[in-house]
């Protein structure tokens, strides 16, 4: 069944129709003066709300740069601090409080010819959703479109692009202890981009993706129309399931599988050091992880660390981590079988609720209130830069001890290693755009922070000396990496509109064999390639 929206005002559907006709070609008014523009898309915008809402509505969702809130909600959901240096801004942030908002936006920037970046928790590595190499262009924030609604008769949710993963958690556990929803870890994520890249989390070896779990959405396409699963097609649907939102249009809002979670789940955290054969602990997780039962979830947190064990001085440590979706006496039974040199002990796990361990895996102290999953500001700021690689063979320990030593050049540097298998086997590599399924025993995320921007080149410069050290150990041709750790070392189109074998650089790394369908999508709902940043899903020339 289709979402129940599509009920935009009279009024405003009055206002889209006048202003498609009025249209231009986007690269015939983008040759036009940029101020006078400036002054045009506002007033184009504004004049969509005259009728049905007043000034100040309008108001409130259009800031410029002469507006005192420009600067602190361009900023709001930033992550990656680097983005924020010598980038070019937005002419405006425009803030939605309704479909219709988005419609005009989308209808009065192609008539302007501005380029659009949407932004839904802002927390893409390299920025895509508030940076744009092109000019002019706009941030259509969706902060102000987040609305959750739970129906566990249904086992359903419908969640608005503009919720962080953390509202969405919370008001699942509002309604019920017994479900779930299999997405990322860190609460300020957004929806939008997270759905719309795939979305994993620790109960991804049960459940799948975020991706995965969507039965129907709803966008606003490149020529303004909103569309649900019905009137969109199953291409397009296909397409925002893993190939990115941003390609394709603005994602409003999805209607999800709620999952199934029992009351009590067990988490433990059992840490070794070198001197405590972290490295030969590693080898046998890569023999066992993505074997393990499906309601184990086991990642491994490499990161250097002055550990006690080691007199205080620098030295690797493994952090095994992790959820089963069952009572302790449980996991320790098949830890006994699959892992027992780990030789985890009752007193290592502790039982809880699945929200809560959503708190543990999110990083708040135990006890935390639930309502710390509605902040929606960031638990820390940083530089970094990030990669990130999937592993089909285990690594030899001479491979290990490389990395290892390479790590320990960088105090702040941290992997996680995040095992398959379970249900990502079970799934085909084409149901959705993204293709890491079977086959893969894990992925890695490489991730370095920093502090100060003059540190920026020696860190990337640590960061890509690193990848190129892992190359001989990780899946090849291509070298597969996940669309939502963006990477824009991995190609970039030339002015946003590259050819079909220009993409392919970064293209296959992310969707394999999907891409050509990803193209063939794009070059049908968006051929005139509105929808357009520095990783993009081309068009095919016509
Ligand atoms: P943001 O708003 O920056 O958007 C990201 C991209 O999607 C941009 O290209 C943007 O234009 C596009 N987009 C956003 N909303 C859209 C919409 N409504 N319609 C169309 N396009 C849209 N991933 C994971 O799988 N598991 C995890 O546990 C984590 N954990 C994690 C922690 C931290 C601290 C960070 C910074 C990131 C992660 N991620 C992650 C990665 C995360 O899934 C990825 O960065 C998402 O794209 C972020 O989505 P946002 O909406 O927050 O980003």
């Amino acid at each position: 069944m289709g979402i129940s929206y599509l009920k935009s005002l009279p009024l405003i559907l009055i206002f889209i129709l006048i202003t498609v006709s009025a249209w231009s070609s986007p690269s015939t008014a983008a040759s036009s003066n940029s101020s006078s523009h400036n002054g045009s898309f506002q007033q184009c915008f504004s004049s969509g709300f005259q009728h049905s809402y007043n000034s100040t509505t309008s108001g409130s969702m259009i800031f410029s740069k002469n507006n005192s809130a420009y600067a602190s909600l361009l900023k709001s959901s930033v992550r990656n601090l680097r983005l924020l240096i010598n980038s070019s801004e937005p002419q405006f942030i425009i803030s939605p409080f309704h479909d219709s908002h988005v419609q005009a936006a989308v209808i009065c920037s192609k008539k302007h010819g501005m380029q659009v970046r949407v932004r839904s928790g802002g927390h893409d590595y390299e920025g895509l959703s508030y940076v744009s190499d092109i000019v002019p262009f706009i941030i259509i924030d969706l902060v102000n479109l987040r609305s959750i609604s739970i129906n566990v008769e249904n086992e359903s949710a419908s969640v608005e692009s503009g919720a962080t993963l953390g509202e969405l958690y919370y008001k699942i556990a509002e309604k019920s202890n017994a479900y779930g929803f299999p997405a990322g870890s860190c609460p300020t994520v957004g929806v939008g981009g997270h759905f719309s890249g795939g979305g994993f989390g620790t109960l991804f070896r049960k459940y799948g993706l975020a991706a995965d779990n969507v039965m129907d959405a709803k966008i606003v396409d490149a020529d303004g129309k909103l569309l649900d699963r019905k009137s969109m097609g199953e291409d397009l649907f296909w397409a925002i399931r893993g190939g990115g939102g941003s390609s394709f249009g603005v994602i409003l809002a999805w209607k999800i599988r709620l999952v199934p979670v029992p009351p009590v789940v067990t988490i433990f955290n059992v840490k070794k050091t070198l001197e405590q054969g972290a490295t030969e602990h590693l080898q046998k997780w890569q023999a066992i992880a993505s074997k393990l039962h499906e309601d184990l979830f086991l990642h491994a947190v490499v990161d250097v660390a002055n550990a006690p064990s080691n007199g205080g001085s620098k030295t690797i440590q493994i952090s095994f981590i992790s959820l089963f979706l069952g009572p302790a006496e449980r996991l320790l039974l098949l830890m006994k079988v699959s892992f027992p040199e780990l030789a985890l002990e009752r007193n290592n796990c502790t039982e809880m609720s699945w929200i809560q361990s959503v708190l543990y895996f999110a990083g708040f102290p135990s006890r935390s209130p639930l309502r710390v999953l509605l902040d929606r500001s960031p638990q820390s700021k940083s530089f970094f830069k990030a990669k990130s690689d999937y592993v089909k063979e285990s690594i030899s320990k001479a491979g290990l001890e490389g990395l290892w030593q390479r790590l320990m050049e960088e105090q702040t540097s941290l992997l996680i290693l995040t095992p398959y298998g379970g249900k990502m086997s079970d799934i085909s590599d084409s149901e959705t755009p993204f293709p890491h399924r079977s086959g893969n025993l894990y992925q890695i995320q490489y991730l370095v922070t920093w502090d100060s921007d003059n540190e920026t080149q020696q860190h990337i410069g640590w960061m890509r000396t690193l990848y190129a050290y892992m190359a001989p150990y990780v899946s090849k041709s291509p070298r597969a990496a996940y669309l939502n750790y963006r990477d824009l070392d991995l190609g970039q189109n030339d002015n946003n509109n590259a050819s079909y074998a220009q993409a392919s650089t970064w293209g296959l790394k992310y969707f394999k064999n999907n891409f050509k369908r990803l193209v063939h999508v794009k070059t049908v709902v968006d051929p005139s390639n509105f929808f357009r940043n520095e990783q993009s899903i081309p068009v095919f020339p016509s």
